[in-house]
């Protein structure tokens, strides 16, 4: 079903720079762009709005496959307009609250098995980038090149610092590292669909590379392997 459309992966933790690698990427290649994380923070968003509490698994499925929400790509490469319900969210699911708590809702498994449909139907003509935590492990499984972008945890936790001061919000850096590393947690220690490298993927460590080294590592990737 998937397997005639070529798709790239790229997975790794909060921080690694893979949002802004698969969007250039995809702007690049000229493919779909697919960033999973937004399904997820766009689910525990909802769940707020409806009063759904995050141990009601069984309504968080229903939200899950029935949530009103659209993509609209950003003709310049930048990230895609997030809509829920008619309401642009694109920077309301970016904050600290919204993660932590898609970061709950994403260890049950019937949350992530409502998902994974709507996440396979991203795979079309000419082909994909997909962003996340188990693409290439789990609903890309057979994707033709797989990159994990990883980076330390105090790099990472810098990175969102910096993004809040420039967003005038505050906390400490020592509480974001914190974050980070408990995220992470959360992420590779669940039981279904963990945080890990898929088979096959190329690992880069963005931590000491600049975005610029990280696309052209990429890139080399998908010319080896797709000829493109
Ligand atoms: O990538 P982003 O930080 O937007 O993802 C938010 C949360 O959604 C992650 O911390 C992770 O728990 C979850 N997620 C996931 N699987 C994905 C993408 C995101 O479990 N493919």
């Amino acid at each position: 079903m998937t397997d005639k459309v070529p798709i790239i992966t790229v997975d790794g933790p909060s921080g690694s720079g893979k949002g802004t690698i698969s969007q250039l990427l995809a702007s690049d290649l000229g493919f779909h762009y697919l960033d999973s994380g937004a399904l997820y923070r766009l689910l525990a968003l909802a769940a707020q709005r409806h009063q759904v509490s995050l141990d009601n698994v069984e309504a968080l499925a229903v939200l899950a496959a029935h949530m009103d929400i659209t993509f609209e790509m950003n003709p310049d490469g930048g990230p895609p307009t997030v809509i829920l319900e008619s309401e642009d969210v694109s920077s309301l699911i970016r904050s600290e609250d919204v993660g932590k708590n898609a970061s709950i809702v994403a260890v049950i498994p019937e949350v992530r098995q409502a998902l994974l449909r709507r996440q396979q139907v991203f795979a079309r003509e000419p082909g994909l980038v997909a962003d996340g935590r188990d693409m290439g492990t789990v609903v890309f499984a057979d994707a033709e090149v797989k990159i994990y972008l990883t980076a330390s945890a105090e790099e990472r936790a810098k990175r969102r610092h910096k993004q809040l001061i420039d967003k005038e919000e505050s906390d400490s850096l020592a509480a974001l590292i914190d974050m980070v590393k408990q995220r992470d947690e959360r992420d590779q220690n669940r039981s279904v669909s963990p945080l890990r490298p898929a088979e096959g993927a190329i690992l880069l460590d963005s931590t000491k590379l600049s975005v610029a080294e990280v696309f052209t590592a990429a890139r080399q990737e998908i010319r080896n392997k797709l000829n493109i």
